[in-house]
Order: C-alpha cells, then structure tokens, then sequence
C-alpha cells in the first residue's frame, strides 16, 4: 500500500503534535462548556481524526454524525450534495463543533455549516483537519485549522481514495500511478 503513495505530506508525528496544540486551541474557545459540546463530525473521512482530537478534549460531550453524498440530478440541497442527518441528535441550544477531515472546495462544509445553524444551534464552530488555502472560498468559515497544505490529493489518516487508504497513519500524496489513466481523483 506504501508503494501507492508519492510522499508523504504530514508525518505521525507531526500530526500527534498538532493535534495536541490543536486540542488546546478548542478548549480555550470552550471556556465554560455547561452541559457539554456536541461534536457534530462529518463520516467517514474524520473518523480517525475525531478519534484522536476528542482523547485530547476535556470537556463533556456529545458526538453525533452526518454522511454526505452527492447526487447528480438531485435538488434538495444547493449543489447535489445530500446530508444524511440520520445520526444527529438534536442541537437546539447546543455548542456544536463541527469536525471535517479536509476544506477544499467547501461544498460539504457549506452544507453541513448550513444545516447546523438552521437546526437551531446557539454556537457553531468548526474544524478540519486540513485546508486547501488555494480553493477554499471565502464565504466557508473555519475556526480551527490543524494544516494548510497545498493543492494536491491526500489520502491517509482517514481520507481515501476509492476507500482505500484510510488506515495509512501520515497524510500522504497518491502516486498518479495509482489512479492512471490521466484521470484525477
Ligand atoms: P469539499 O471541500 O470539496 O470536500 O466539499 C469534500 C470532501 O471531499 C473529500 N476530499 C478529499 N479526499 N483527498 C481525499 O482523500 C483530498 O485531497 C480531498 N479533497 C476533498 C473529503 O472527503 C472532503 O470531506
């Protein structure tokens, strides 16, 4: 599986320390939690991402789900993205953070920051573990950040390709010769 991959972006470690002062960053943000945060985290690329983060945060909390598809054709939601708010407990009133593995385009996080806000949460924050400085609009909002990085695609620490690749324990770029064909993931 490491043949696959072209480099290595961010290494274990460098993730285990950022994570650390990422940790420390969103516990300042959360002075006085009350009853406790709701995570709401964004399947399947932050799973390994939330799992470390949330070990790191002291404050009580709740954690609840959405997936996102896309769907040609489809209307419900701007730009054929479809949440699947299935595994979201209620948030009125609640301190919601919002965990995503990664802020490119920012159709997901557009989506997912809109249904938040309109379930009727009192606070939003949101963070991802990586950003594309290069392609994210300026109207998508993240409070935390764990990485800029440049524009090319990742897999690694939760984020695949094909589904591949979740399990690799550093960011990494993937080979071109992994998707071939001239055509990009
Ligand atoms: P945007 O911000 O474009 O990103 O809505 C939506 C989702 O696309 C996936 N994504 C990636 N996955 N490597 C990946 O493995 C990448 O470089 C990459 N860029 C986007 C990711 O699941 C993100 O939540």
């Amino acid at each position: 599986m490491d043949g696959d991959i072209e480099r290595i972006l961010i290494s274990e470690k460098t993730l285990e320390r950022r994570l650390a002062t990422l940790a420390d960053e969103i516990s300042k943000a959360f002075p006085r939690p009350g009853d406790g945060i709701m995570i709401v985290t964004v399947l399947s690329g932050s799973i390994i991402f939330l799992a470390d983060l949330i070990r790191r945060l002291p404050m009580k909390m709740r954690i609840g789900m959405v997936s996102v598809s896309s769907y040609r054709g489809r209307t419900t939601v701007p730009r054929e993205i479809v949440l699947d708010t299935a595994s979201l407990p209620e948030l009125h009133g609640r301190d919601v953070l919002i965990v995503d593995d990664i802020l490119d385009t920012g159709g997901t996080l557009r989506v997912v920051q809109g249904e938040v806000s309109r379930a009727g949460a009192r606070s939003v924050k949101t963070v991802v573990l990586l950003r594309k400085p290069d392609k994210a609009p300026a109207d998508v909002i993240v409070d935390f950040v764990g990485f800029d990085i440049e524009d090319v695609f990742v897999v690694g620490y939760g984020l695949d390709y094909n589904e591949f690749y979740r399990n690799l324990p550093y960011v990494g770029v993937l080979s071109p010769k992994t998707y071939g064909n001239g055509s990009t993931p």
